[in-house]
């Protein structure tokens, strides 16, 4: 089956050199990026991967995957890093018709990932006590089309919690995750995973020794580094700079009732 433009869809703008755009295919000239002026308008009903000549260079017009989304996202709060989104995922065991309960939503870079992981059967309730970031994180999740799968609402949860109970992950992105370890207890389902994100050892430490009085177990933390490499003819070889810390992610299990 062919897959092709429809009116609305995002469309990915790739070209080699050039960084990737995102925009809604919507009928007659858009402004792109400041002045820059596209008019997708003749790609609607054509096949996916078509050309699109654009300032002088020619792109190619895909599907946005999650990197995509997650390089052009809007930024407001620090977002989290795709290599620990990944792991993110993976230990906080988020798949398929997942009841993922978040906090904080930021720049709803997390909130793209677990929205794209748990799909169009799951639901992920995303919290955050700012207005201005929970508006900034739903415009970008909205962006790719993914706004009925994720409810945003302005709370905080250290003082409040989620509000509801029957999710099989919690995953939090915020500076005092301690405060949430009871709230996350009333949250999950028996043997529901908490997972927390965060920059420092020392936030890490604390949360680790609430952990150790709560109803959680099996707790373990760890970081990831990713090393990119540089590869030209026969000078192959790591790349001299990396980015060599952005958080350490703990997880643990809902045991105890
Ligand atoms: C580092 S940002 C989260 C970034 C997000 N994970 C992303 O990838 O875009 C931390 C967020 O946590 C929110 N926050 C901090 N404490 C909170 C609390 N107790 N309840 C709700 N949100 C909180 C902040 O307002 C901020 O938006």
């Amino acid at each position: 089956m062919v897959d092709s433009w429809a009116e609305g869809d995002a469309v990915c703008l790739i070209a080699p050199r050039e960084a990737p755009r995102i925009v809604r295919l919507a009928r007659g000239p858009q402004r792109v990026g400041g002045d820059s002026v596209l008019d997708l308008t003749e790609q609607i009903g054509r096949p996916v991967g078509g050309e699109v000549p654009w300032l002088g260079a020619t792109y190619r017009a895909v599907r946005p995957s999650l990197s995509d989304l997650l390089t052009t996202l809007h930024r407001g709060a620090q977002i989290v890093t795709a290599k620990d989104a990944a792991q993110i995922l993976l230990l906080a065991g988020v798949a398929p018709g997942g009841r993922v309960a978040e906090a904080g939503s930021g720049s709803g870079a997390l909130t793209l990932v677990l929205a794209s992981a748990v799909g169009p059967g799951g639901h992920v309730l995303s919290c955050d006590r700012r207005p201005e970031f929970l508006e900034n994180a739903r415009s970008n999740v909205a962006r790719a089309g993914w706004g009925d799968r994720v409810e945003f609402r302005r709370r905080d949860v250290a003082l409040e919690g989620w509000g509801e109970d029957g999710f099989t992950s919690v995953v939090l992105d915020l500076a005092e995750p301690w405060q949430v370890v009871t709230h996350a207890e009333k949250a999950l389902v028996p043997g529901g995973i908490f997972l927390a994100y965060l920059p420092t050892i020392n936030q890490t430490a604390e949360l680790r020794g609430a952990l150790e009085r709560s109803a959680f177990a099996m707790a373990e933390t760890f970081e990831i580094l990713r090393r990119t490499w540089h590869i030209e003819g026969r000078s192959v070889r790591p790349d001299h700079r990396m980015v060599a810390h952005t958080g350490f992610i703990t997880h643990a299990r809902l045991l105890a009732a």
